[in-house]
């Protein structure tokens, strides 16, 4: 195959936020698929706070990319070779596939998605990755009752949007952190949140006193820092803190803030989990069935943020850290 495949790779690993010397931009031939693998022409790429983590040296739930290796990243996009039989030419498959036009992947290691059903977008974000993150770390971690009130933070984000969203279904009520009027906006017209907190413009403490006379049964925590510690301090009893990220300590240069709170998990006999979706990848089609459900009957709002170009890509990133995207953020090559 004569087509040019444009890369992403990683040249250093960042201190603090990643800046442009930190990637490598090139050009390469499009590799031929072995036995067993499919090309794919990637269309979309998703960009994940978790990029940031895969780009440190050092023990995490998964090893870090290496210096020199193409960015790693989840994407979806269309097979146009196979040598795997069970994947024709023509479908479409999703997987680590990374931040490139085109990627060649064992075809045991993509999952199809049907762009009939949903726009590939989606496949990255309710139907994907996040919406399986919001399923399992509210379900199985959170354990939402009826009548509870759940707090969540990063709310205007894949996985905070969804959580309160699921969080609505089960019967909470619903507390959303989010940076800005318009993201609170946001939560309350289109999402159905009972009521949300502009973590940058109000105090923490009073509004959360406010919202949550009876205290917090689950606070999903996707921020960390000072968030976290302002949570803590209004747990009900027999609360669960699901610590699912903790965006804003990523870019950290100095050591992570720890919770200085924690002791209110003593007194309120609470108890603070984390977590990480690929412990789930066994039931990965359980929730991804049972949210495709939901949003088939408008019960589930999807909401992607989509930003176009792999060369933007570094800059695009970025967006996650400066709160820049409501909704999944999405690049479209
Ligand atoms: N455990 C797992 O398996 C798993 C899986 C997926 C994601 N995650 C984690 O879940 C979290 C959310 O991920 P996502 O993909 O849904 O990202 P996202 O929420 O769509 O995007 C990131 C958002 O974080 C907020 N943010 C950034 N810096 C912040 C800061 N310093 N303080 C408070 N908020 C800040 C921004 O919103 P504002 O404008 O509101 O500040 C930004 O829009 C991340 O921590 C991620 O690492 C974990």
């Amino acid at each position: 195959m004569d087509a040019v495949n444009h890369q992403f790779l990683l040249a250093a690993r960042p201190v603090g936020l990643p800046k442009p010397s930190d990637w490598t931009y090139v050009e390469a031939p499009v590799a031929e698929p072995g036995d067993g693998e499919v090309l794919v022409k990637i269309a979309y790429v998703s960009l994940d706070p978790a990029m940031r983590g895969w780009m440190n040296e050092g023990r995490s739930y998964i090893p870090p990319v290496g210096i020199g290796e193409v960015m790693r990243a989840f994407a979806v996009g269309e097979v146009i070779a196979s040598k795997d039989p069970d994947v024709a030419v023509g479908e479409h498959v999703g997987g680590l596939l990374g931040v490139q036009e085109y990627a060649v992947a064992n075809g045991k290691g993509v999952f199809k998605v049907d762009p009939g059903l949903a726009p590939l977008p989606v496949y990255l974000s309710t139907l994907g990755m996040p919406g399986v993150t919001a399923y399992f770390g509210l379900l199985d971690i959170g354990r939402p009752k009826e009548g509870e009130t759940v707090v969540v933070s990063g709310a205007a984000g894949a996985v905070g949007g969804l959580v309160g969203q699921i969080a609505k279904l089960h019967g909470c009520r619903v507390v959303g952190i989010a940076g800005g009027p318009e993201k609170c906006g946001h939560l309350l017209e289109d999402l159905g949140f009972d009521a949300t907190i502009d973590y940058k413009a109000q105090d923490l403490d009073a509004a959360l006193g406010e919202h949550c006379p009876n205290g917090i049964d689950i606070y999903f925590d996707n921020v960390g820092g000072e968030i976290l510690d302002a949570a803590l301090a209004h747990l009900a009893r027999e609360a669960r803190v699901v610590i699912c990220g903790a965006i804003s300590q990523y870019n950290n240069t100095s050591a992570v803030q720890g919770p200085a709170n924690y002791l209110s998990l003593l007194v309120n006999h609470a108890s603070m989990t984390g977590f990480v979706m690929s412990d789930y990848l066994d039931r990965y089609g359980e929730a991804v069935q049972q949210l495709a459900g939901w949003l088939a009957s408008g019960k589930l709002v999807s909401r992607e943020d989509i930003a176009h170009g792999l060369e933007s890509f570094p800059e695009v990133l970025l967006r996650l850290f400066h709160g820049e995207n409501t909704g999944k953020l999405v690049l479209e090559l």
